[in-house]
């Protein structure tokens, strides 16, 4: 399975903040935002990942990022000219996509819960259609919302609803089968004027292969949104990493522990950033697995 990272879009609710820089770019405590997306494709066993910004925010990524060999990984780029909608991913994407299935995470997403990388690992195993992950919230007019019979069946799903027929929010992480290029392609923009992801998703339900998991109580995913959400988000992460001395998302443990680099190569990694806490904590990291010996 090969992975999106969409990084694009213009951040006007973040404003002035986001006025010379990424959104996915800002801090959340103590990494850059789309550290945390990137951390759940490794996770998920994903090794291929492309990030999608627009051309002004690009080569700040790249800069970050690199080509991904530091992290036994693949980063690839592209551009969205303008934004155009989620679903324009796949669009851009298709070429990397090839005949692979594809798993699209919004780089402002956090997901962050005990056994997320095996459900992860199993959805992307059994996939056939799409998998959605939905979560309950308190504003889910804010969001894409499924609604859910009583069952568990999804029934429907509908952007940013008046009245939402429930609280389950649709989250920004996604898992297709290739079916999803062709279905993107035959997309019509919406009233606003974008791809939609919603009919991405409307499409497979009516084919009745799409799949909702419910992330529930004891699972945080976190909006990084507005002014408050960001704060909240970062306070969120400082609190978790301080109580257990384990940082969330920290990509070049998530590399060590994923098999994808050795415990030497995950030293080097920290040593470059031996200034920070950061850094510290991945030569930690490394040593406990074995570097130097
Ligand atoms: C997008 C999707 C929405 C989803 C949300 C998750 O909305 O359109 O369905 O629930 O991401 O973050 P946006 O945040 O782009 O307004």
């Amino acid at each position: 399975m090969k992975g999106i990272v969409l990084a694009g879009g213009s951040g006007t609710r973040l404003h002035p903040i986001t006025q010379a820089i990424s959104k996915q770019l800002l801090p959340v405590y103590d990494k850059p935002m789309i550290y945390y997306p990137i951390s759940v494709l490794m996770l998920a066993g994903i090794r291929e990942i492309l990030i999608i910004s627009t051309p002004t925010d690009l080569p700040n990524f790249e800069r970050l990022l690199g080509d991904g060999s530091q992290l036994g990984i693949e980063f690839r780029y592209a551009e969205q000219a303008a934004p155009n909608g989620l679903a324009e991913a796949f669009v851009i994407g298709a070429d990397f996509i090839g005949d692979d299935d594809v798993a699209l995470i919004l780089g402002d997403n956090i997901f962050y819960g005990q056994g997320f990388s095996r459900t992860l690992q199993t959805e992307v195993a059994d996939l056939d259609g799409c998998v959605l992950f939905g979560y309950p919230v308190k504003d889910p007019q804010r969001y894409g919302v499924g609604e859910i019979a009583p069952d568990g069946r999804l029934l429907s799903i509908e952007e940013k609803p008046e009245t939402p027929k429930s609280n389950r929010a649709i989250t920004g992480l996604y898992l297709y089968d290739n079916q999803v290029v062709e279905i993107a392609r035959g997309l019509k923009p919406s009233a606003r004027g974008e791809l939609e992801i919603t009919d991405v998703n409307m499409t497979y339900l009516r084919q009745d292969r799409a799949r909702l998991v419910e992330l529930s109580r004891g699972f945080a995913w976190l909006d990084t949104g507005t002014h408050d959400s960001l704060l909240e988000a970062a306070e969120f992460v400082q609190v978790i990493e301080h109580r257990t001395g384990v940082r969330i998302a920290c990509l070049e443990e998530v590399a060590l522990r994923m098999g994808y680099i050795g415990p030497d190569e995950c030293y080097q990694l920290g040593a470059k950033l031996a200034k920070s806490g950061y850094g510290d904590y991945v030569m930690d990291v490394a040593r406990a697995a074995g570097a130097g010996d």
